[in-house]
C-alpha cells in the first residue's frame, strides 16, 4: 500500500489531500480564494500567490489530520508542477520540496491536465476501466480532447483555438451581470429559461477535433447590444428587462450540444471504450446529460463535484500511477507554468 501527500496550488485554491494507492481518498482540504477574486472578476495572480503561503501550511496539517496520521505514515508527495500561474505553483512546489527533503521522501512533479484526467480514477469502478478513453477536459483554461491509450500516455486529438470551455461560460456570465465564476451561475439561471430562444452559432469546425468559443461568446455580446444598444455588456449590468435565463439557457445550449457531439464523434473514429469527462465544466448537469444522450451505449463517466474542481486528490492520484511507473523527480525540479500535456 502506498500513501501520497498531495498538493495542488496551480490556480486559486490552496488544496492538499492523503490519497491511498490512488484509489482511496482518506483526506481532502480544500481552500477556495474565488469569493476574494470574484470582487475582480478574475483571479488577481499576485494576490493569489500570497494567500496560497498563508494557505499552504495550515491546508497540509488539515489534510494529515484529517486523515488520522501524519508525515509519518506518507510515503510520497505529489505536487501540481504546471501549468498554472507561476506565483502560485511555486508556493506548493516549494512546501512539496520542503516536506519531501525534510523527510527523505520520494518527489514527483504532475501536470493539473493529467489530474484532473486521474480524478476519474477515483471513482468507483475505475479499475475496470478498458483504454482508449476519449477524455474531454473542460476548465476555466484548457478545452482539450485527449485519447488515453494506458495509463500515463496520452494522444491530443484537438481542443479549443480560441476560449475554454469555462473562459466563455465566466466572460457570458459576466455580460449577463452574474457572480463570478459565471459558470454555475449559468447553469442554475438557465435551469428557468428556454434554451431555443436564441439560435446562436454552434462552431462545428468540420475535419478537425478543435472547437471556438469565441464566436458563440460575441454573438450573445450582440444580443444584448441588439435589445439595448446602450447597454454595455460586462461592465454594467444588463438592464432589468433582459431575458437572462433565455439568454443563458441558449448559450449554455450551443456550448453544449458542440462539447458533446464532437466529443462523441472523436470516441467512435478511435474506437474508444468510454468517454471521460474531467475539470470545472464536467461539473454542468446539462453537459452531462448531454454528452449521454449523444453517447448512446458508449459509457460517459465524469467525476463527483467536488472532483471537477481543482483539488489536490487528483494529483495524488495521478502521482500514484506515475509512481508505480518507477517516476522520480529531483528537488532541483522548477514549475512548468504552460506545461502541455502531450
Ligand atoms: N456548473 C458549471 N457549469 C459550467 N461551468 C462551470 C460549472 N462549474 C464550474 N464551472 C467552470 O469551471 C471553471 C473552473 O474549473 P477549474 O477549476 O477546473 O479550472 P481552472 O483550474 O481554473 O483551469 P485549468 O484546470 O484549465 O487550469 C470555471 O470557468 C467555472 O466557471
Ligand atoms: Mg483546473
Amino acid at each position: 500500500m502506498t500513501t501520497l501527500l498531495g498538493i495542488e496550488t496551480s490556480c486559486d485554491e490552496t488544496s492538499a489531500a492523503v490519497v491511498q494507492d490512488g484509489r482511496t481518498i482518506l483526506s481532502l482540504v480544500i481552500a477556495s480564494q474565488a469569493d476574494f477574486h470574484a470582487r475582480y472578476g478574475g483571479v488577481f495572480p499576485e494576490m493569489a500567490s500570497r494567500m496560497h503561503i498563508e494557505a499552504i501550511h495550515p491546508v497540509i496539517t488539515q489534510a494529515l489530520e484529517q486523515a488520522h496520521g501524519s508525515l509519518d505514515e506518507i510515503d510520497v508527495i505529489a505536487v501540481t508542477r504546471g501549468p498554472g500561474l507561476a506565483g502560485s505553483l511555486v508556493v506548493g512546489m516549494n512546501a512539496a520540496k520542503g516536506l519531501a527533503l525534510g523527510r527523505g521522501l520520494p518527489l514527483i512533479g504532475v501536470s493539473h491536465l493529467e489530474g484532473h484526467l486521474y480524478s476519474l480514477w477515483l471513482v468507483e469502478g475505475a479499475e475496470q476501466t478498458q483504454f482508449p478513453v476519449m477524455c474531454l477536459i473542460v476548465s476555466g483554461g484548457h478545452t482539450e480532447l485527449v485519447l488515453m491509450t494506458d495509463h500515463l500516455h496520452y494522444r491530443r486529438l484537438g481542443g479549443t483555438i480560441d476560449d475554454a470551455a469555462g473562459e466563455a461560460f465566466d466572460k457570458v456570465g459576466r455580460m449577463l451581470g452574474l457572480p463570478y465564476p459565471g459558470g454555475p451561475y449559468i447553469e442554475k439561471a438557465a435551469r428557468e429559461g428556454n434554451p431555443a430562444a436564441f439560435a446562436f452559432p454552434r462552431a462545428w469546425l468540420e475535419g478537425a477535433h478543435d472547437f471556438s468559443f469565441s464566436g458563440l461568446k460575441t454573438a450573445v455580446l450582440r444580443e444584448l447590444k441588439r435589445q439595448a444598444p446602450d447597454s454595455h455588456p460586462g461592465e454594467a449590468a444588463p438592464p432589468p428587462n433582459t431575458p437572462i435565463a433565455d439568454l443563458a439557457a441558449s448559450f449554455q445550449a450551443a456550448a453544449v450540444e458542440v462539447l458533446a457531439v464532437k466529443t462523441v464523434a472523436a470516441a467512435r473514429v478511435h474506437g474508444a471504450t468510454a468517454i471521460f469527462m474531467a475539470g470545472g465544466v464536467s461539473a454542468n448537469k446539462a453537459l452531462r446529460a448531454e454528452m449521454e444522450k449523444r453517447a448512446g451505449d458508449l459509457p460517459v463517466r465524469f467525476p463527483p463535484l467536488i472532483l471537477c474542481a481543482d483539488n489536490a486528490a487528483m494529483i495524488a492520484a495521478a502521482g500514484h500511477w506515475r509512481f508505480l511507473a518507477g517516476h522520480r523527480d529531483s528537488l532541483a525540479m522548477d514549475v512548468k507554468p504552460n506545461w502541455k500535456l502531450t
